[in-house]
Parts: C-alpha cells; sequence; structure tokens
C-alpha cells in the first residue's frame, strides 16, 4: 500500500502577516507542479495570518493547502480567546495540529482535550494531524513505545475507525524539536511503526494502513530522503525549516524524490 506523503510546515508563532504573505509568495515561485506531484504540502501559519495567506494561495494558485496549528474543541459560544473550527473551515483550512508536544507542555492539554479537538476537526471536515511523542526522560526510562500507545489508543478512539484511517499522526520526540538533532530513520521507523499498530488495534487494520503517520523533529532537506524512504514515515512535520522558503521547498524536492 502506498501512501500518499504530506509534508507539513507548522510556522509556530513566527511570522506576522505581512513575513507570511512574502514566504508563502517565494515558496509559490520556488514550486513547480512537478515539485509536489504525488504529494501533499501544507502551511500552518498563526492564525492571524490565516486570511491573508488564503488569498494569496487561492489567487496565485500556489500548490499547498492551508493548514491551522489548533483550534477550540467547541464550535461557538463564550470560550474567550479560542478559535472556532467552524471558523477555520470557512478560511478554507483542510489540516488542523491537533496536541503538539508544545500545547501538551505549556499549555496542559491532557489526551482528552485532544480527543476533544480532534472530534472537532473532522466535524468541521478538516483533517487532523495529531503530534504524540515521548520526552528525553521517557526515552532514557524505555518507556517510549508505552507512551506513544498511550496517546494514539487516545486520539484513535475518539474517531471512527475511516475517520481515524484518514487523519494522519506525527511521531515528534519532544527531544528531537528545535534541538538539531532529529531521530535516526530507523529510531523514526520503530516508532511511527508503533503508532501503526496502535491505531490497529483501536481502529482495525483498514486503518492502519491508510493513516498517515509523519516524522517532526530537526528535519531537514539533509535528512528528508532517509526518513520518508522508511516504510512507516508517510512525511514529515516541519519547524523551524518550514520559515524559509529555499529550505522548505528543498525538504519538499527531496521527499518527491523519493515518494
Ligand atoms: P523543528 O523542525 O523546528 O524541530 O520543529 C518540529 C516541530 O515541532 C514541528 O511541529
Amino acid at each position: 500500500m502506498s501512501r500518499r506523503l504530506l509534508i507539513s510546515g507548522n510556522w509556530k508563532m513566527n511570522l506576522d502577516h505581512l513575513q507570511a504573505i512574502h514566504l508563502v509568495q517565494d515558496l509559490g515561485l520556488r514550486l513547480t507542479a512537478a515539485d509536489v506531484a504525488g504529494l501533499d504540502v501544507t502551511v500552518h501559519p498563526p492564525f492571524t495570518d490565516l486570511r491573508s495567506v488564503q488569498s494569496v494561495v487561492e489567487e496565485r494558485r500556489i500548490p499547498v493547502e492551508l493548514g491551522a496549528q489548533d483550534c477550540a474543541p467547541d464550535d461557538a459560544g463564550a470560550f474567550t480567546g479560542e478559535v472556532s473550527p467552524v471558523m477555520l473551515a470557512r478560511l478554507h483550512v483542510a489540516y488542523v495540529i491537533a496536541g503538539h508536544s508544545e500545547r501538551r507542555r505549556l499549555f496542559g492539554e491532557t489526551d482528552e482535550v485532544v480527543a476533544a479537538k480532534l472530534r472537532a476537526i473532522v466535524r468541521n471536515g478538516m483533517t487532523p494531524i495529531c503530534c504524540v511523542g515521548e520526552t528525553a526522560d521517557e526515552r532514557d526510562a524505555g518507556a517510549t513505545r508505552e507512551r506513544l500507545v498511550a496517546q494514539v489508543s487516545s486520539a484513535a478512539g475518539a474517531l471512527a475507525p475511516e475517520q481515524v484511517g484518514s487523519m494522519a499522526i506525527a511521531y515528534e520526540p519532544v527531544w528531537a524539536i528545535g534541538t538539531g538533532s532529529a531521530a535516526t530513520p530507523e529510531d523514526a521507523q520503530e516508532a511511527c511503526a508503533w503508532v501503526r499498530e496502535a491505531v490497529g488495534d483501536v481502529a482495525g487494520a483498514d486503518a492502519a494502513t491508510t493513516v498517515r503517520v509523519l516524522y517532526g523533529g530537526s528535519v531537514t532537506a539533509d535528512n528528508t530522503a532517509e526518513l520518508v524512504a522508511m516504510p512507516d514515515v508517510d512525511g514529515v512535520l516541519v519547524g523551524g525549516a518550514s520559515l524559509e522558503a529555499t529550505a522548505f521547498a528543498a525538504i519538499i524536492r527531496s521527499a518527491n524524490g523519493v515518494g
């Protein structure tokens, strides 16, 4: 079974709307149709940039889909400061990240909150990219698999099996994020296979076959090809290197050479 590669750029809390317009225009100038043929590319700007990026992407037919970095679990109501998944969908947001380790660690998001967000994303016709991953301490304690199984079981249990099968799960070891030291392709493969197995246990074999499992954490154009060459790695979730058009375009091209 060949799954379509997904290359996603998480801009985190970087770039105002003018800088965002420049980046996506620059990306558009660098990417040819051939560069993105056979794979999906998403960019996840801050909320305040989404409308601007949407306009540029649609006007210039830049071959990327729009993503968000988070959303509220509820559609509307008295939730000061939250961002509604209904409103994201209206902006043609197609993919939404849920449960990034920065949100789990810095903002106290539990597996239960992440599960509610996954349901909200799917309810509004968007595709979740659910992040899972172990900390350095958990890794040192030999608890990586156990941690991943707990996070993935909660996420997969929140959705119907066919919804699980069409989502993406990003394995992002916390110790690899922003450190310049990515997991080896072999370690990424092992962890992504555990993720897929946990999906199968909760949502069945069909979901496990079609769910896309990405790797994230210090991805660059230099390590993308060897990562996505692994059988259970179906793409990459890129932080820092997605903030620069040259670097992100090089990642996309190098993934496409493999896919
Ligand atoms: P870096 O690519 O900067 O390590 O960030 C990874 C990440 O957290 C993407 O969501």
